[in-house]
Order: structure tokens, then C-alpha cells, then sequence
């Protein structure tokens, strides 16, 4: 994410401009948040080789996690409805830094599955809190029902995240897993109109 745009030239068709915003974190900075676009795939590869082993593991819960090309284009090529992904950046500057990303994708016609990720450099300072709160409002928009999100049992912060932001849940059977959900609320509305 080091050199992302903060403006895409040529979003793809359904780019949902509307979840373009500036973000206020607690301490009163500003970061910009955007969809991720598939222009993004080299900018965000650079971002994994660059990601220390513990945020990888905790955010995919495997060690040898490879971004295959797959997966590259899986994570980049979203359509806006079933699969939505912010990235985070900082404002100003001629090369925006990657801040953090989220994303959120159906897992069934009702619910959808979240995860964030939030560089080191920038953590505890309340912006996954805030990444979470504009995917679960995108998904409710959006019609979904249901948000859930899986961290390793003893990842503390994402474990306080996830509670504070009202999930809950118990442990999976491998005992490794945490998954906790949230029911979402609103009125349901297309993704194109939130
Ligand atoms: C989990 C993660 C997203 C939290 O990001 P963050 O921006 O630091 O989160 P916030 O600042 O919103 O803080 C979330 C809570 O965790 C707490 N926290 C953050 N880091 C912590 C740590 N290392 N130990 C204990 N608590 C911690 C914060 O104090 C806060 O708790 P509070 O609401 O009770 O005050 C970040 O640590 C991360 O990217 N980890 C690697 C990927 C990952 O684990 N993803 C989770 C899968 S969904």
C-alpha cells in the first residue's frame, strides 16, 4: 500500500465512490480511506513481502502463507457487493503509506465474514475500531445480516477489538480459532446506494 493512490485514475465499473472518506482517528489526525481497486495487486504484494511473520499469521493463520496469484487477484478484484475491501492511507505527500485494510466477504446470501489488518506502526491508535464500524454499516446497507470475524485465541487485540465492537462467539473446535458475529441492523438497501 506504501505508493497507493488515494484518487484511482479509471475505477472499474461499479466502484462505489461513496465509501471514499476521510477518517478522524481519536487523536485528531486525518487517513483516507478507499475501495481497493485491482490497480492496487503490486502495490499490495509489496505490502505482504514487507508484513512481518506474526501479522500474517494472525491475520491468515497459517506460517507459510504465499500470495499466490490467485489469491493476489482474489484480494484486488472485488465486486463491490459480495466483497468489499478499504484500504486505509495516509493524506499528503506525494506516496501515501499503506495504513491498514479491511474487508468483508459473503460467506452465505446473509452474512458476510470480516477481517482487518492494521500495520504495526499504526496500531492501538483506534483504526481497525473505526475500519470495522464502516464495514459492518457497508454490509447492513448492503442487505446482510450477519458479520462475523475468526482470530487465533490468543490474539488480545483483536479479541478486545471484536468485543468492544459488539461480536461475540466461542472458541472453534481446534481450539486455535475464535470466531465471533454480530447481528447487523439497518434497513437493507443496495451497496450502490449506501
Ligand atoms: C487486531 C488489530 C487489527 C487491531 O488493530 P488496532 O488498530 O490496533 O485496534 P484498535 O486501536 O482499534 O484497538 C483495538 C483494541 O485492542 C487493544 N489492543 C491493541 N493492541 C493490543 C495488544 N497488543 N495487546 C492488548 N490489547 C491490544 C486496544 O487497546 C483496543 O482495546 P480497547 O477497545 O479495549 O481499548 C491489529 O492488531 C492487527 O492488524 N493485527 C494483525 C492482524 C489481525 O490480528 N487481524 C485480526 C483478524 S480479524
Amino acid at each position: 500500500m506504501a505508493h497507493m493512490n488515494q484518487y484511482p485514475d479509471s475505477p472499474p465499473a461499479g466502484y462505489p465512490a461513496c465509501f471514499e472518506q476521510e477518517i478522524r482517528l481519536p487523536d485528531g489526525h486525518l487517513l483516507w480511506a478507499r475501495p481497493i481497486v485491482p490497480g492496487d495487486a503490486d502495490i499490495l504484494a509489496a505490502e505482504f513481502s514487507a508484513a512481518d511473520d506474526a501479522t500474517l499469521y494472525a491475520r491468515f493463520f497459517t506460517r507459510s502463507f504465499d500470495l499466490t496469484k490467485d489469491r493476489l487477484r482474489y484480494l484486488t478484484e472485488i465486486d463491490y457487493a459480495t466483497h468489499l475491501a478499504l484500504a486505509v492511507m495516509t493524506i499528503g505527500g506525494e506516496h501515501p503509506d499503506g495504513v491498514a485494510i479491511g474487508r468483508y466477504a459473503a460467506t452465505t446470501a446473509t452474512d458476510v465474514e470480516a477481517a482487518v489488518v492494521v500495520k504495526p506502526r499504526y496500531r492501538r491508535l483506534g483504526i481497525a475500531g473505526i475500519l470495522v464500524e464502516l464495514l459492518a454499516t457497508a454490509a447492513t446497507s448492503a442487505g446482510y445480516s450477519t458479520m462475523s470475524a475468526s482470530h487465533l485465541a490468543d490474539n488480545t487485540a483483536a479479541d478486545r477489538l471484536l468485543g468492544r465492537m459488539g461480536f461475540s462467539g466461542g472458541r472453534l473446535e481446534n481450539g486455535v480459532v475464535v470466531e465471533a458475529s454480530r447481528i447487523l441492523r439497518g434497513d437493507p438497501a443496495t451497496i450502490g446506494s449506501a
